[in-house]
C-alpha cells in the first residue's frame, strides 16, 4: 500500500491523524481524493441522509473596526461604502425569510461598535419571540466573555466566529498586530464554554498558507470539536494589500470538505457563497464532496454590493426568493433535498 493510501485508511476508521500526517496527506491528495469523497458521503449520509440544511444570512453591518489584511470590509478601506440594517430592517428580512422557508438566521457583521448588547439584545429577543420555531445564529466577531453570555441568555442559539488559521505564525501575516491568535482561540472556548452551537474555520488557499499549516486547521478541528466548520476559497479583494493574490482552488476545497466531514463526521458543514463564486458549480460539487448546508442571503439587494469581503461575489443582485429557488433547484439536480427545519448539531455518539 502506498503510504498516501495508509494515511487515508487509518483517517476514515479513527478519525484522527498526526499533524503531519495531514500534511502528507494534503501534499499527496490526488492520489486519495476520490476515496476519501466516497468516505465523507458515506459519514454525511449516515447523520443528514440527503438532506441539506439552509440558513438565511442576514448582513446586518458592514463598519467593522478591524483590519484584517485578506478583507474587503477592513477599516482601512476608504473606498468601502458603508452601512447598517436598522432593527426594523433586520426583522423584515427574517419575516420574509420565514415565508420561504427559513428556520435559521444568521446575523453577520463586522465588528461594528453600534451593534452594543443594548442594542443586539432586544433584537434577538424580538426574533425568538415571533419565531420561537427558528434557531439564531450570531457572527459578530470578538466579544468579552460577558457580552457572548449575555447575547446567549437573550435568546442566541449558535456563534459563528472563524479561526481563520491555527498557526500562529500564518495569523500574524493575516491580521494586524492588535489582533492575535490566543484571543481567536478564547472566544471559541469561551462561546462553547456557555452552550452555544459553533463555528469556527478558515479560508482556503490564503496568502502564506501552507500544507503544514492546513494541518494544524485540521488538528484543531479534530481536538476542538466544532458544530459547525465554514471554510471556503480566498478570494482577492482588489482593494486590500493582498490584491494580487491569487484565489484558493475548488479543487482544495473539496478535498478539504471531504476530509473535515471524515474527521468530525457529524459537523454542520457550509457549501460556502464563496465556493459559488470562484466556480459556477462549486457549491454543488461541494455537498458532493461533504457539505450539508448552504447560506444564501436575505439581506436587502440594496446593501448587498456593499457586503464586499472579496471581489464577485455571487447573488448580489437577486432578491432572497430568487436565491432560494435557486438553490433548490441545484440542490434537487444533484439527487439532494432542501429541508425547512432548523437543522441543529446532532450527535448521536456513534461516531
Ligand atoms: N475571501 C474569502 N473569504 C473571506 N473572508 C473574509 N475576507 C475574505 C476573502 N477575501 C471570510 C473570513 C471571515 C468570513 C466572514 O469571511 O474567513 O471569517
Ligand atoms: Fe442566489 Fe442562485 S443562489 S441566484
Amino acid at each position: 500500500m502506498k503510504p498516501a493510501e495508509k494515511i487515508t485508511d487509518k483517517l476514515i476508521g479513527a478519525h484522527s491523524l498526526e499533524t503531519a500526517e495531514y500534511a502528507a496527506l494534503i501534499r499527496a491528495r490526488d492520489e486519495v481524493r476520490d476515496t476519501l469523497r466516497g468516505a465523507a458521503e458515506k459519514e454525511r449520509r449516515r447523520f443528514y441522509g440527503n438532506t441539506v440544511f439552509t440558513r438565511g444570512l442576514i448582513e446586518i453591518s458592514s463598519f467593522c473596526k478591524n483590519d484584517c489584511l485578506y478583507c474587503g470590509i477592513r477599516r482601512s478601506n476608504a473606498n468601502a461604502e458603508r452601512y447598517r440594517l436598522t432593527e426594523e430592517q433586520i426583522l423584515e428580512c427574517a419575516d420574509n425569510g420565514y415565508e420561504l422557508g427559513f428556520r435559521t438566521f444568521v446575523l453577520q457583521g463586522g465588528e461594528d461598535a453600534y451593534f452594543t448588547d443594548e442594542r443586539l439584545i432586544p433584537l434577538i429577543g424580538e426574533l425568538k419571540r415571533r419565531r420561537p420555531d427558528c434557531a439564531v445564529t450570531l457572527s459578530l466577531g470578538e466579544r468579552s466573555y460577558e457580552s457572548y453570555k449575555r447575547l446567549r441568555e437573550a435568546g442566541a442559539d449558535r456563534y459563528l466566529l472563524r479561526h481563520e488559521t491555527a498557526d500562529e505564525e500564518h495569523y500574524k501575516k493575516l491580521h494586524p498586530d492588535e489582533m492575535s491568535f490566543q484571543n481567536r482561540m478564547r472566544c471559541l472556548k469561551n462561546l462553547k464554554a456557555l452552550g452555544y452551537q459553533v463555528g469556527c474555520g478558515f479560508m482556503v488557499g490564503s496568502p502564506f498558507q501552507t500544507p503544514e499549516t492546513l494541518a494544524k486547521d485540521l488538528k484543531l478541528i479534530e481536538e476542538f470539536k466544532p458544530e459547525m466548520c465554514g471554510i471556503g476559497p480566498f478570494i482577492p479583494h482588489h482593494e486590500t494589500p493582498f490584491a494580487k493574490h491569487p484565489a484558493g482552488t475548488l479543487e482544495l476545497t473539496c478535498f478539504l470538505l471531504s476530509v473535515i466531514r471524515i474527521i468530525h463526521p457529524p459537523v454542520l458543514l457550509p457549501a460556502t457563497t464563496a465556493l459559488g463564486t470562484i466556480d459556477p458549480l462549486g457549491r454543488e460539487r461541494g455537498i458532493k464532496c461533504g457539505a450539508n448546508v448552504v447560506m444564501p442571503n436575505l439581506s436587502p439587494v440594496s446593501v448587498r454590493k456593499k457586503y464586499a469581503l472579496y471581489d464577485n461575489k455571487l447573488c448580489t443582485g437577486e432578491e432572497a426568493a430568487e436565491c432560494r429557488r435557486c438553490l433548490e433547484r441545484r440542490i434537487r439536480s444533484i439527487g439532494y433535498e432542501t429541508v425547512t427545519a432548523r437543522g441543529d448539531f446532532k450527535n448521536t455518539n456513534n461516531n
